[in-house]
């Protein structure tokens, strides 16, 4: 088990379950964090694989809290154990993110909380142009964040670019099912470069910003000089790997935008990201404000990160 440091500040999770919740639990129990998980009852009496990855955590000392968002007095519960609180609840169902509403009143109730994390992880949601229905379900973030303001809640709102993870294996094409043999979809010109993390170094930057005074109330970006790629570099980075030549197919903006219509949500929402990511590069196309964020890679330099190149190695 790793060793807990009961002079760090004592993380909870919600979320912990999901795709990217489990990876800040894992960097919180590596860091020594005391750390805690709130989990729903039902998911661990039905999700064999959930239930797994709890016990899990359970075995490397972290505390499971039983509660649900919807529970006020279970969030109020939690809360006073603990000084941090991480959101990482999803957006495939559209009323989780505003349902973090819930989330705030109780960190209000509970009093004691130094810091929290909405459940962000993407791109600067108030700064980026997009199109629906990722625009819709996006801009309940940004509505959080201003009563995250209005109620002067400490916080850190995340935001992590791409994750390798998910973006990479597919090359941004949200229907790919495997990296590339022979062909490749190419969204837009294949210009526009997105910025790419892996979900490890996002859990390590994350946890490394819940104490730092330099990003409370900040915007932490996690940009890694290295991972800036467009379509087109990354597919002639993966042509030189696999030592071969694919073919390639490029879809015009316009029909992006007819993808994103004949599509069901929530895969209309991956292809709207997309569109906004690949197609319009909104991730590198805006100058940040330093009096309102910060780098993680320039505050952290510590962090080894995970390179694409070295990533594409791992999916060859
Ligand atoms: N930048 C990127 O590339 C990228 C990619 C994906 C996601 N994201 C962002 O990352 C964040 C997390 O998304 P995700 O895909 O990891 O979500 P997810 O896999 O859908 O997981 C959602 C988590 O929230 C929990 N949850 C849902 N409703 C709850 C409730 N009422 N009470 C308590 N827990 C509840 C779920 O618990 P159960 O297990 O009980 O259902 C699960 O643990 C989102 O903000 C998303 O937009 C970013």
């Amino acid at each position: 088990m790793e060793k807990i440091s009961e002079n760090k500040s004592k993380i909870l999770v919600i979320g912990a379950t999901g795709m990217i919740g489990r990876f800040l639990v894992s960097a919180s129990i590596k860091a020594g964090h005391p750390t805690f998980m709130l989990v729903r009852t039902n998911t661990v009496a039905t999700d064999h694989d959930k239930a797994k990855l709890v016990e899990d955590f359970k075995s490397r000392g972290v505390v499971v809290v039983t509660g649900d968002v919807h529970d006020h007095g279970s969030l109020v519960g939690a809360f006073k154990q603990v000084d941090v609180v991480i959101s990482a609840v999803g957006h495939k169902f559209r009323e989780q993110l505003a349902d973090q509403i819930k989330i705030i009143r109780a960190i209000k109730e509970a009093g004691n909380v130094k810091r929290f994390l909405p459940s962000e992880f993407g791109s600067d949601v108030e700064h980026v142009e997009l199109v629906e229905p990722a625009a819709s379900v996006l801009h309940t973030k940004t509505e959080l964040r201003q009563v995250i303001r209005e109620e002067g809640i400490p916080h850190t709102f995340v935001c992590s670019n791409c994750f390798q993870g998910f973006f990479l294996p597919r090359f941004g094409q949200p229907e790919a099912e495997h990296p590339p043999t022979d062909k490749v979809i190419i969204l837009g010109d294949g210009n526009p470069q997105a910025i790419f993390v892996n979900e490890n170094d996002m859990g390590a930057y994350t946890i490394k910003a819940v104490d730092d005074p330099r990003t409370l109330n900040k915007t932490l970006f996690i940009s890694p000089p290295a991972n800036f790629y467009s379509l087109n570099q990354l597919v002639s980075l993966w042509e030189k790997k696999i030592g071969r030549t694919l073919e390639k197919i490029h879809v015009s903006e316009e029909d992006v935008l007819k993808k994103i219509q004949e599509s069901s949500y929530p895969l209309s929402f991956q292809f709207a990201i997309a569109y906004s990511v690949f197609v319009k590069g909104e991730l590198t196309n805006r100058a940040i404000d330093p009096s309102i964020a910060v780098e993680a890679t320039e505050l952290y330099p510590e962090i080894k990160y995970v390179k694409v190149e070295d990533y594409l190695d791992c999916i060859m």
